[in-house]
């Protein structure tokens, strides 16, 4: 649908070769249809753990802010949402005010991987003006949020890292991420089949990048030392099994 918008709506065919706007615009589609359907019910403990979340912290892919109730923002300093699809900005906005954040919730346009979002955070000044490489300066956030996101962002591994980085030591990373079946002890083998079959029908095309056989529980333990590593999960059995949960860095 996208694509055709594109080709008879905006008559500007050449915007199909950009292909990181096509899947942020298409996404953005999708999410703005059935985002806050898809918030009705969410997986396991993440209602709870997200109430508590406190001081600055980052949210990353928060979409049109469809979570954005479930935090008790008398408890935030201040969030920044880094979300690179530009369309959902309006909505995110929209929700952060709805949700009586008012001028605690700094939208980023950017994405969770350090190339993008490193360079944002400085713009946004709460990071300092060195090592505007790449990888971040440690210890800015108290809690970093990653709901329904890291089955999208690019590079996954060196992403997490990165987020890890960014930590205040004794930090709390709070997550609710869809992963691979974990077929060989919890999960079930006709499930991890299935998702290798939907993944080959164009899953990830379809959705936006986002990648079913995903192992993000692996990439979070191999991100850094953790003083707490605290993830269930939710459906295990299922084609789309969910790891709920909290995670907290070692404090230096
Ligand atoms: C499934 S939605 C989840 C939105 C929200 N976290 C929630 O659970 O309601 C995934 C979001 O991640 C965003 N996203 C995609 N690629 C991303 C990236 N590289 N970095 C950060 N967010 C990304 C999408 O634009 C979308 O808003």
């Amino acid at each position: 649908m996208t694509m055709l918008e594109i080709i008879f709506i905006d008559r500007s065919p050449s915007k199909l070769l950009k292909l990181t706007d096509l899947r942020y615009r298409s996404f953005a589609r999708l999410w703005t249809n059935n985002g806050e359907a898809m918030t009705v019910e969410m997986p396991g403990p993440i209602d709870e753990l997200l109430s508590k979340c406190q001081g600055i912290v980052l949210d990353i892919g928060p979409g049109s802010g469809e979570i954005l109730p479930r935090f008790n923002n008398s408890k935030i300093v201040t969030m920044y949402g880094a979300e690179p699809a530009a369309p959902l900005h309006p909505g995110l906005i929209r929700n952060a005010k709805k949700a009586g954040f008012g001028d605690k919730y700094i939208p980023l346009l950017c994405g969770g991987e350090p190339e993008s979002l490193i360079p944002a955070l400085h713009k946004s000044g709460i990071l300092g003006q060195s090592g505007t490489g790449g990888a971040g300066e440690s210890g800015v956030f108290d809690e970093i949020c990653c709901v329904r996101v890291l089955c999208g962002v690019p590079h996954p591994k060196e992403t997490i890292k990165g987020l890890y980085g960014l930590l205040k030591p004794g930090g709390r990373m709070v997550i609710c991420e869809h992963v691979v079946n974990p077929w060989r002890t919890k999960g079930r083998f006709a499930a991890r089949l299935s998702q290798f079959v939907f993944s080959v029908l164009g899953w990830s095309f379809f959705l936006g990048g986002c990648e079913m056989q995903r192992n993000t529980e692996q990439y979070l333990r191999e991100a850094g030392e953790w003083s707490e590593f605290k993830l269930e999960y939710v459906g295990a059995k299922d084609a789309v099994p969910f790891v709920v949960g909290e995670l907290r860095k070692k404090s230096a």
